[in-house]
């Protein structure tokens, strides 16, 4: 099993170390590869996605990645900032469909915003499309006409692009509870109205799926108003990053988050949250995203299903001995940085 790492910039580093820690205590034929992505390529090498990097991804079977960006990058030009390495990249290896679950541990409920009886038990998938939308449609620029600059993207899908993340959406409702709730603006957006009819028929193959739509401005609000009644939320590239980020501060902490991305070929896998310059090097990041990443590597990947719930177990089990990392301080016994919660965590999992 070989993996290439790419810790990427400001606390990527730091959590990708422990998920590859906790990935040896399970693993024993782990081969590990390592690469640049982001502003740390940029600075090595002037590209924020460089070519040895990708030749890398063909000698490895997955790909785990820390997270990108920082101010210090900010003012570069758009194809050179650290970003433009990640969509590459997700571009590059065809990683359709974004899987991004959120589930409520038990013990981080008094973490959350939100009420106890509103998120008791959620337990929900969002399903985002990575490679198209606005993220990537043509034309787009910022261009000058006289005193006025004028700056553009399009948002365009084509029937392929949404039947294929679509079938992975249904596939995974048809193994939970076979609920599928589409998000869009069809109300707006022809783009969405497409989107809307062509996942209509992707459905008639899944006649034991309850399908729904739901625009996504009441998607945002019914994330917060009633998080439980989803199961699966299948939606595009923008309105999925928007409600992820909205959707993982019902589980406590952004830097819980994990995301595994599928395609035809291998898969990626990252947490949801950023590279948090701020607090990169203090020693303080919350791993549990990544190492809740590479479960789902484990689990979607390489078929170990057994030991993704290893990894998901041994979380459950030191947070509710009420150890938590600085971003999640509500309810806590015990404050802990990077390398103590990931040595909790290990020594967790070999317990079994
Ligand atoms: C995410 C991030 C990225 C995105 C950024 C860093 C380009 O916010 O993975 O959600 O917008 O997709
Ligand atoms: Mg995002």
């Amino acid at each position: 099993m070989k993996i290439l790492v790419l810790p990427g910039d400001g606390i990527g580093k730091e959590v990708t170390a422990s998920a590859i820690e906790v990935l040896k205590t399970l693993v024993p034929d782990l081969e590990l590869d390592y690469g640049l992505i982001g502003g740390s390529a940029y600075d090595e090498t002037g590209s924020p996605l460089p070519k040895e990097t990708i030749e890398k991804i063909k000698k490895s079977d997955a790909v785990l990645l820390g997270a990108v960006g920082g101010n210090k990058w900010d003012k570069l030009d758009h194809t050179l900032r650290p970003e433009a390495g990640l969509l590459g990249l997700r571009s590059h290896m065809q990683v359709f469909a974004n899987l991004r679950p959120v589930k409520i541990f038990k013990s981080l409920i008094g973490s959350s915003t939100l009420k106890e009886d509103v998120i008791e038990g959620v337990d929900l998938m969002i399903v985002r499309e990575l490679t198209g939308g606005l993220y990537f449609g043509k034309p787009k620029g910022i261009e000058t006409k006289g005193a006025i600059k004028r700056g553009f993207n399009t948002l365009e899908y084509t029937t392929p692009e949404i039947e294929r993340v679509a079938k992975i959406a249904f596939d995974l409702a048809q193994k939970r509870n076979k609920k599928l709730c589409s998000v869009d603006k069809a109300n707006v957006l022809e783009s969405s109205r497409l989107w809307r009819e062509t996942v209509e028929e992707v459905a008639k193959a899944y006649p034991d799926v309850e399908l729904s739509h739901m625009y996504v401005d009441n998607c945002a609000m019914q994330l917060i108003r009633n998080p439980k009644q989803f199961d699966v939320i299948l939606t595009e590239n923008m309105f999925g990053d928007i409600l992820s980020d909205e959707a993982s501060m019902i589980t406590g902490s952004l830097g819980m988050l994990p995301s595994g991305s599928l395609g035809e070929g291998k898969g990626l896998y990252e947490p949801v949250h950023g590279s948090a310059p701020d607090i990169a090097g203090t020693g303080k990041a919350n791993p549990i995203g990544a190492i809740l990443s590479a479960a789902m590597m484990l689990k979607y990947s390489f078929n170990k299903a057994d030991e993704a719930a290893r990894i998901e177990q041994a979380v459950d089990k030191v947070l509710s001995r009420g150890i938590r990392t600085p971003d999640m301080t509500a309810g806590a016994k015990e404050v802990v940085g990077t390398e103590a919660m990931t040595k909790h965590i290990i020594d967790e999992v070999k317990k079994k």
